[in-house]
């Protein structure tokens, strides 16, 4: 049901690669009528520019300089979807920086009515810390792995599973020990292990306390 209040809501979807973070928001915006931000886009596009130009992520400047360049019509690349973009996102990722060219992006986003869903890393403890509701998915390694091998062969990608888990392990790292706003849940989210459960127990789950929180206010 679409929502009439006047202040923003705003939902925090964070968590790990290929968690189902992304399925989770795109619905709850659909059924909540809020628009949704996919936001590991920004730093593929980041990271997209900085390959296309022959630059190197690890080099904050290039990065920054790439961040501060995004246009909208960056974000429809299907090149994103790419594995070494990912890879080079997290790696992008790992700048302040980039972080901070990023930041007013995305609270921008989140701050226009009716208010959206952002899915992320970060979105619970840096980007939108006020988030009405925050949700911190997790599952398995091995279950995660194998979610993004039948993503990536779906997509006609051809991808060997050692190395897709392997890909998970080493993001995985890199996003959690990184500095600059690390992924972490925050505090207040409420955590649900996707590892057992199918697309439409995780939206339910996430559905039943969103309307207690609502109803709650
Ligand atoms: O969600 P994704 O796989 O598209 O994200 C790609 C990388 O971008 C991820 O490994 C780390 C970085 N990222 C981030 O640092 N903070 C976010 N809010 C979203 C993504």
């Amino acid at each position: 049901m679409p929502l009439t209040e006047s202040a923003p809501l705003v939902i925090a979807v964070d968590g790990p690669a290929a968690v189902g973070k992304g399925t989770l928001a795109r619905r709850l915006a659909a059924h909540y009528g809020l628009r949704h931000l996919d936001t590991g886009l920004l730093y593929r596009a980041t990271a997209l520019r900085v390959l296309r130009a022959g630059g190197d992520p690890e080099v904050e400047t290039e990065a920054a300089a790439a961040a501060n360049a995004i246009t909208d019509a960056d974000l429809d690349d299907p090149a994103l979807r790419d594995q070494i973009v990912g890879d080079a996102a997290s790696v992008v990722g790992t700048h302040p920086a980039v972080r901070r060219a990023l930041l007013h992006l995305q609270r921008a986003f989140a701050a226009r009515a009716p208010g959206a869903v952002l899915d992320g890393r970060d979105i619970g403890t840096v980007v939108c810390p006020d988030a009405r509701v925050k949700f911190y998915l997790e599952a398995t390694t091995e279950v995660r792995a194998a979610r993004r091998l039948c993503e990536l062969r779906s997509r006609g990608a051809e991808s060997i599973e050692s190395h897709v888990l392997e890909e998970i392990i080493a993001r995985d790292a890199r996003d959690r020990r990184r500095s600059a706003a690390p992924m972490k849940p925050a505090a207040d989210a409420c955590r649900i292990d996707t590892s057992a459960l199918g697309p439409n127990d995780v939206f339910e789950q996430a559905v039943a306390i969103v309307d207690a929180r609502l109803s709650s206010a």
